[in-house]
């Protein structure tokens, strides 16, 4: 579907050569102050063309709002918005009339609906993705002004190149596997104190200067081989209240992870300690509740991502999410046409040789709306049930003890 979220529900459309893209957004809260400007901003950290390290295609991506709006102010109604697409040269496409591209969505498009567009990726591009990142835009603003909440994404590497903070000595011995902790102080610090202005410092969007360079280098020798590379986007979620998530299907990181593997050329993801928590034991691995200085219970660690049972517990949210390196490369590749007959593709046209540097404003867009949308469904849920009259027959041991 096309459609995401519950409460607060985006509605993308589009594909990478019709004449505009966009999204339909219901259930933004009425009185929210919003500009084009507070959605061109991310838009602008999207764009194709910003850096010799992404595709050529120059998109302006000037965002146009059509409806839900008036004053600068949310009327509570849907929000329509525009975006044209303006740089298509389809003609770059030709080949493709004839091969399906290896590893794109070429081949399983035209198997589902029987028919294609005719150049370019479709609705299969990450050109959608532009629709995405203005709604979710949207959502942040309402997140940061509503409660201050922060989404700040970083590329935490590319090919075999990770930022240091993230790796983690670790041991194959087995017997000593108690002594390895799932991550690092220094990438703790990292995650509390981020901001998007340093993740916006180098152009491959990774906040760590000297890895930042060599991952410019392999981004740029896979350029020049007509080859494309990986990488990985860490994105930290600061100020969340507790209790957001609905169990049990849709539990908080299940949605998270639903909306990040719905990004064309994710390949996998992880929340707090993810696969490393896998190989250490319960003892390093427990988060120890702790009071904290205004008497409410919070957490010593962190392993768990900032989520427990699906629902927010108010610590830092923080995930992984791992891109594949792109499809069409210019390098031929032996492959087959849609007829079967054996030959070489050696793709034309504008393409990005890794996607994570662009990647980062589409995570943070995506977790704005999961956060808005379950933040949206608990509160309905809170102020249904504060109309109710006081219950004080209760158990002690059914309810949250005063705070110290
Ligand atoms: C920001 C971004 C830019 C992308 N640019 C390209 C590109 O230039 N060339 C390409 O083949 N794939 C690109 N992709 C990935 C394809 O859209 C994706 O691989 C394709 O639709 C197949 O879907 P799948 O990889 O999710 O299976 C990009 C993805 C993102 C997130």
């Amino acid at each position: 579907m096309s459609t995401f979220g519950t409460a607060f529900r985006v509605t993308t459309f589009g594909e990478s050569h019709c004449a505009s893209i966009g999204a339909i957004i219901d259930g933004c809260p009425p009185g929210l102050q919003l500009s084009p400007a507070d959605i061109q901003v991310q838009l602008n950290r999207r764009r194709p063309g910003q850096s010799d390290l992404t595709t050529p295609r120059n998109e302006k991506d000037a965002v146009l709002l059509q409806s839900g709006l008036e004053h600068g102010v949310t009327l509570g109604t849907p929000i329509g918005l525009l975006i044209r697409n303006e740089d298509q040269r389809p003609h770059d496409y030709s080949e493709t009339d004839l091969y399906p591209r290896p590893s794109h969505a070429d081949f399983t498009y035209l198997e589902k609906y029987g028919v294609k567009a005719s150049s370019g990726g479709g609705r299969s591009s990450a050109r959608e993705t532009a629709a995405r990142v203005a709604a979710g835009a949207i959502a942040e603003r309402y997140l940061k002004l509503a409660h201050g909440i922060e989404i700040i994404a970083f590329v935490s590497s590319v090919g075999k190149i990770h930022i240091p903070v993230a790796a983690v000595s670790s041991s194959e011995d087995d017997e000593n596997d108690d002594a390895v902790e799932p991550l690092s102080d220094e990438f703790r610090k990292l995650l509390a104190s981020i901001s998007r202005e340093e993740v916006d410092k180098h152009p491959t969007r990774c906040p760590h200067f000297e890895t930042a360079e060599r991952m410019k280098k392999r981004i740029v020798r896979a350029k020049e081989a007509l080859d494309s590379i990986g990488g990985t986007v860490t994105c930290v979620i600061r100020n969340l209240p507790s209790g957001l998530g609905e169990p049990v299907f849709d539990k908080f990181e299940a949605k998270l992870a639903h909306a990040m593997l719905s990004i064309p050329a994710t390949k996998g993801f992880e929340i707090g300690s993810g696969f490393r928590g896998a190989e250490v034991p319960g003892s390093k691995h427990n988060d120890a509740f702790v009071r904290r200085a205004d008497g409410s219970l919070g957490t010593e660690t962190n392993w768990s991502g900032g989520v427990q049972g699906g629902i927010t517990n108010r610590e830092d949210v923080y995930f992984r999410v791992g891109f594949k390196p792109p499809a069409t490369i210019s390098q031929a590749q032996a492959t087959a046409q849609y007829d079967g007959t054996p030959g070489s593709l050696a793709a034309r046209g504008r393409h990005d040789p890794c996607v994570v540097p662009r990647a980062i404003p589409i995570v943070e867009a995506m977790a704005s709306m999961v956060v808005m949308d379950l933040l949206l469904i608990q509160k309905s849920r809170q102020a249904a049930a504060s109309l109710l009259p006081p219950i004080t027959t209760l158990p002690a041991t059914m309810v949250m003890p005063p705070k110290v």
